[in-house]
């Protein structure tokens, strides 16, 4: 039949690719400046030529238009400090928040969730970082090293907590038979629940959308911001209701130190009666590269450190300690019933310069050194402000706190694999 532009997309996808289709497309392409993308197309198969206008179709171009109006969203509101749970307090109630901490697992109100979505540029594994492996001696892979930490929890508590793990397109399927053929490193599996998040087109500096085949646009996940809806969206919270999940543990995949489902921070976020808790690490140097918590208009927020003024930075509290000197280690427990309240919020849009590998003029796949273009992502970190309250919860640096962002340096695998060894793990 013949197709109008304004049939809904559920019923183009069903009917072959036809020429009023195309002509949809590229009404769309030219809104936005994208009508490159169609460069390739009467080279394509029917097939890929469907695939293509099918993408075109889904794809939201509105993200482009935030080129260029780089200015933060975030950047205004009063910014003040934000009193965080100190080690010593924390000692002093350790048995205490232990102990609530580990009831509400026991009765099967904490779920984690592991941020796996990334494409983790920076390390430069073709895999996901989750199945690099970071072992000397023997295999030690990071999803291993994550599921090792969570089972101590297990085995103190006596309780199988429900771990979710979110992907995207590009590394679902990977990542998935992994955690089959490695057996769940033990785990069990009627407790591991997979969902992907969305995607978003990366773009050059001009805001022209980068083809990585002649038929698809270059895609990557949409930022780690997006994980609540896309855990909705997968038909997942039936099951957190179901189990009577109260409160989620968010973390990202790269800190093999960090220590999941801690029966000491939750205790500690029940019993302080706050929507989420942060665990937050003190900075090494004021200019570490680290966003730091603050109320902003009196609501939890974080500063981003490229946020930081040198006012700020140098501010002191009334014992004449940093004001700002609580950096987050993207491990937060929210409360879920809260998250639901605020899902339907929209979270501002960051645009990050990346590697974006695309195919040239010739046809040729680039996979570039330097970051050439920008991806357009939500940061967990802006729901935060959010919720009506927060506690920092402090943890010590070298026993939390082992990101892997690259191969060497800073945050890399042989710090990581330095701090493992000062805990008295072997690898
Ligand atoms: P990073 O900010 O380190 O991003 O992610 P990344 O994309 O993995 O790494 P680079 O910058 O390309 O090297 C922090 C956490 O958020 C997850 C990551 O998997 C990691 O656990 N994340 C990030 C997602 O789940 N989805 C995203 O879209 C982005």
């Amino acid at each position: 039949g013949v197709q109008t532009c304004a049939l809904p997309i559920s019923k183009i996808r069903k009917v072959r690719y036809s020429f009023m289709t195309l002509e949809c497309a590229k009404q769309k392409l030219q809104q936005y400046g994208q009508e490159h993308l169609l460069k390739y197309f009467d080279t394509l198969s029917e097939t890929q030529k469907e695939a293509l206008l099918q993408q075109i179709e889904e794809t939201d171009f509105s993200v482009l238009n935030k080129i260029g109006s780089n200015e933060e969203e975030s950047s205004t509101g009063t910014i003040t400090p934000i009193r965080a749970l100190r080690l010593p307090e924390i000692h002093a109630n350790e048995d205490k928040y232990r102990e609530t901490g580990l009831s509400a697992i026991r009765s099967g109100k904490v779920g984690a969730v592991l941020l796996a979505g990334g494409m983790g540029t920076r390390l430069g594994s073709d895999n996901p970082k989750g199945m690099y492996d970071i072992g000397v001696t023997k295999p030690m892979y990071i999803f291993e090293r994550l599921i090792c930490n969570l089972m101590d929890v297990v085995r103190e508590s006596g309780e199988f907590i429900h771990l979710f793990v979110m992907t995207s397109d590009k590394n679902h399927t990977a990542t998935t038979t992994f955690f089959k053929e490695q057996n769940f490193f033990g785990y069990k599996e009627d407790y591991i629940h997979f969902f992907k998040q969305d995607m978003a087109p990366a773009a050059t500096y001009d805001g022209k959308i980068f083809l990585e085949e002649p038929y698809k646009l270059a895609t990557s996940p949409n930022g780690n911001g997006g994980w609540f809806s896309s855990l909705k969206n997968a038909g997942l919270l039936d099951l957190i209701h179901e189990n009577g999940i109260e409160w989620l543990n968010v973390f990202a995949v790269d800190n093999v130190l960090q220590r999941i489902a801690d029966p000491c921070f939750i205790g500690a976020t029940i019993t302080e009666n706050r929507s989420v808790g942060a665990k937050v690490v003190c900075k090494n140097h004021p200019d570490e590269k680290v966003g730091v918590m603050c109320l902003k208009d009196n609501h939890p927020s974080i500063v981003e450190y490229y946020e930081l003024t040198p006012e700020l930075r140098d501010a002191v509290d009334e014992d004449g300690e940093p004001a700002y000197n609580f950096g987050v280690i993207l491990n937060y427990l929210f409360k879920e019933s809260e998250l639901e309240d605020i899902c339907e919020n929209t979270l501002p849009l960051h645009i990050v310069e990346k590697k974006i590998p695309y195919i040239d003029d010739a046809g040729t796949l680039i996979k570039p050194e330097e970051p050439n273009g920008y991806k357009f992502e939500t940061l967990i970190l802006d729901m935060i402000q959010m919720m009506d309250t927060c506690l920092p919860f402090e943890v010590e640096r070298d026993k939390e706190f082992a990101p892997i962002k690259n191969k060497t340096g800073i945050d890399s695998v042989e710090s990581a694999r330095a701090l493992l060894a000062k805990n008295g793990v072997t690898l």
